[in-house]
């Protein structure tokens, strides 16, 4: 199984993420650490500064990081929309335009603003409602070599059914996708278990 093939501007809706391999997007507090010195291959950001037209997030990851410039370390430029019951008490931003409304609606407002380029959708819970509108076209995912152990998960949905996914690019869609790691700390054997003692 090969990389995906680069991404594609074509007016669809992803649902795109960096996430760690036990697949959380974000740690305790949202905190976003944990990507640091992890690479990508060679134009990824480039890829999707290239195919993104607009963003659509929610309020908590706004609150957390309020600053539409720092999208792809500042090399994308666009509209984004943040998703909020309280739009009146957030803290305005140029280019920033703050929705109350549901999210299929968020949607339609966010396309049409991305101008047939692709709608990312940079929030997990807006992520689990547009899926159980069937309005999500694809997961995009970048699997970091990390395990975070908490954290806000990709797809929290106690009680739900399971999604079924078809993996996009060569080979069966509906193989599983074969990964192996290492731990990069070492052992911490006790010397006295070692020498028996
Ligand atoms: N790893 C990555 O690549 C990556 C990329 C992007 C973001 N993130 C992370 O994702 C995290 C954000 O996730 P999150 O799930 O905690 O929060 P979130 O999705 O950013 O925000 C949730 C909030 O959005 C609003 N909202 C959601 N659905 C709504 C609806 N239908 N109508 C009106 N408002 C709605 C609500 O705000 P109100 O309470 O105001 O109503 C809700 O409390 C952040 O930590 C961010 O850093 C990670």
């Amino acid at each position: 199984m090969s990389d995906p093939e680069p991404q594609t501007a074509g007016g669809k809706v992803l649902w795109h993420f960096t996430m760690s391999l036990d697949g959380f997007v974000a740690g305790p507090n949202h905190e976003m650490d944990w990507v640091t010195g992890v690479s990508s291959r060679p134009g990824l950001a480039e890829e999707y500064v290239k195919t993104t037209g607009a963003v659509l997030g929610g309020r908590n990851g706004w609150d957390h990081f309020p600053d539409p410039s720092s999208v792809y370390g500042g090399a994308w430029n666009g509209p984004i929309f943040v998703l909020t019951h309280h739009p009146e008490d957030a803290t305005p931003a140029d280019g920033v335009t703050f929705l109350n409304c549901g999210p299929a609606e968020a949607v339609r407002i966010g396309l049409e603003a991305a101008g047939g380029k692709n709608l990312e959708v940079f929030s997990p819970t807006i992520g689990r409602q547009l899926l159980e509108l069937g309005l999500i076209d694809e997961i995009d995912l970048h699997i970091a070599p990390v395990l975070l152990g908490e954290g806000i998960r990709l797809y929290d949905n106690p009680g739900s059914v399971p999604i079924r996914l078809h993996r996009v690019g060569d080979g069966d869609p509906t193989s599983v996708v074969n990964v192996r790691y290492r731990p990069t700390t070492t052992a911490k054997i006790p010397t006295e278990s070692v020498s028996g003692a």
